[in-house]
């Protein structure tokens, strides 16, 4: 185990948050009568991303804490820790060093005696040499045809960041080629994925970190039975391909457990590795963005990666004042363990993000929903918050009632971009406007609110004023680009990790392990059986999970 963490709670910081906490009556209308200046001051450039924090229940003194606060629990040696390549990740000793597969080429970091960065470059190449061969139809299917589909299985970090990076850069895809993602053990996944494809132009990618995951596996034996069963049923009775044959043309894997994959049955050639120190919810940027690097080419996967690079070197080397991630970081943990916030929405203003808010879920609270610190000592504050969230407009018409009126502290992050991924016109109403008025009348409304003088003066009958004041301080932070290109991208996805990397050192816990998925995994293999029949392993279940196996005996239709 590490040496002992801070205990926050026992600095200074968190004396003066406390007593600033006791009685907090945020006035984000004051606040910003007071202080015409309070936006610039409060606005910040990441690489390409204005971030603006004015919206935030934030005085001069509750930011002074909060950078004090980083300051006192040793963020900045952390940080240097994580992109040294020290072993951060204490519980499974090891180093934590994503940030490594975005370095520039050449840029050397010696970890264990190799040079990091020259291996990522190297598997980088066997990428990109990949990705062109299916871009021009140099890499055909096994009947000579060029592959059209592409189809990545895969879980948790192995899908949910190559998904949200394909839908957010659609707009850079390959013409001819769409990719499909599978993750889910329910067949429903496979069936609906595959339904219309063509075996002869379809290319799985296998994506696994451990290439052990009962999902994936499943998933990968499905698919393989469907292409091969395809493939032979068009080869007709006169020539039969053997598997091998078939699987070698449609079947790449990516993970570190290449000896597994050997034995999956996928031969090595066609592998792409990565290392045990790039945890699976930050791999999007290693071999597990393969299917992205065949979308949207090589090029365009690079200016992604020098994207986490700039929020990188932001997070690097601004002092905390003025380092965006830390920040923001600070705020949540202000909102989490101050002033009782328990969820933190992020409300992307672009559907092109329609999955960021899932990625960034696994990201958040994989990493920081824990209960002991890296020492094995129990925490001495709450933790993770609840990430969540959708799109705006549509999160507009379904759940910011509660953030407008409900009685619960709800942060949020609006995110929006000045150009639109489709300019369309409606008439003569650029619709890419209408979106970012929404954008900005949100938190607008959602700082300043309505006073009940407000709504009476629109000539609101009396009786239901009160339900027609919104109470404003409800706190946003705005964060614009000029556009979602693919380092833009790159450069959200590295502020949600060095946030996310922020508010696990206040707490002294390490972001980087997992152990919590572990439970649910080992029962289900145990329990299986009963399911197919067997009496004893079915005994020895709880009476509830017992009487759910006898009703789905009884239900299940064939
Ligand atoms: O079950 C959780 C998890 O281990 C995630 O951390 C990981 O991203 C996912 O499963 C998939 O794991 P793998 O890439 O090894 O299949």
């Amino acid at each position: 185990m590490g040496a002992a963490p801070v205990d926050p709670r026992s600095t200074a910081a968190w004396a003066s948050l406390t007593r600033l906490a006791d009685g907090f009556t945020p006035d984000l209308r004051r606040w910003f009568a007071d202080d015409p200046e309070r936006t610039e001051h409060l606005s910040f450039d990441a690489g390409d991303l204005r971030v603006d924090l004015s919206r935030n229940l934030l005085t001069g003194e509750v930011l002074d804490a909060l950078v004090a606060l980083g300051g006192e629990v040793g963020l900045p040696d952390r940080r240097d820790s994580m992109f040294r390549g020290d072993h951060i990740n204490v519980t499974e000793d090891r180093a934590v060093l994503h940030t490594a597969l975005r370095r520039a080429a050449g840029s050397n970091l010696e970890v264990g005696g190799a040079d990091v960065v020259e291996e990522v470059r190297a598997v980088l190449r066997r990428i990109y040499a990949f990705a062109d061969d299916v871009r021009s139809g140099t890499w055909r299917g096994f009947t000579g045809e060029r592959i059209r589909t592409v189809v990545n299985i895969g879980i948790g970090g192995s899908d949910l960041g190559p998904v949200m990076a394909y839908e957010a850069l659609k707009p850079y895809a390959h013409e001819g080629l769409e990719c499909r993602f599978i993750s889910n053990i329910d067949p429903t996944d496979a069936a609906e994925k595959l339904a219309g494809l063509d075996p002869a132009t379809t290319l799985f990618i296998v994506s696994s970190k451990t290439f052990g995951t009962l999902e994936t596996l499943t998933n990968a034996r499905l698919s393989r039975r469907w292409l091969v069963d395809g493939i032979r049923a068009a080869a007709g009775a006169d020539a039969v391909p053997s598997d091998e044959a078939v699987v070698a043309r449609h079947f790449v894997a990516v993970s570190t457990a290449l000896d597994k994959v050997a034995e999956f049955g996928i031969d090595p050639a066609n592998a792409f590795g990565f290392w045990d120190w790039v945890g699976g919810r930050y791999s999007v940027d290693s071999a597990i963005g393969t299917s992205l690097a065949v979308a949207i080419g090589p090029e365009r996967f690079e200016e992604f990666l020098a994207g986490f690079r700039t929020v990188d070197e932001h997070f690097q080397t601004q002092p905390i004042e003025r380092n965006v991630p830390a920040l923001m970081g600070l705020l949540n943990v202000w909102y989490t363990n101050f002033l009782g916030a328990q969820t933190h929405a992020v409300l992307p203003y672009a559907q092109s993000l329609h999955r960021f808010p899932a990625y960034l879920q696994q990201l958040t609270m994989e990493s920081n929903g824990k209960r002991v610190r890296w020492d094995g000592t129990p925490v001495t504050t709450d933790t993770g918050e609840v990430f969540w969230g959708e799109p705006g407009t549509n999160g507009q018409h379904a759940f910011y009632q509660l953030i407008h009126q409900g009685t619960r502290l709800v942060p949020a992050d609006f995110i929006a971009f000045a150009t639109p991924a489709y300019p369309l016109v409606d008439g003569t109403t650029d619709v890419h406007e209408l979106l970012l008025a929404n954008f900005l009348a949100q938190t607008r409304a959602l700082a300043f609110g309505k006073t009940a003088d407000e709504v009476r003066a629109e000539g609101t009958d009396e009786a239901i004023v009160p339900a027609r004041v919104f109470p404003g301080n409800r706190p946003t932070t705005s964060i614009m680009a000029p556009a979602l290109t693919p380092s833009v991208l790159g450069q959200l996805i590295a502020l949600y990790e060095h946030i996310t990397f922020t508010q696990g050192v206040v707490w002294g816990i390490d972001s980087f392990d997992q152990w919590g998925v572990e439970l649910g995994k080992q029962l289900a293999v145990q329990i299986a059986p009963a399911l197919s029949g067997d009496d004893d392993v079915l005994a020895a279940q709880d009476t509830s999970t017992q009487a759910f196996v006898r009703y789905y005996q009884e239900h299940r239709q064939r």
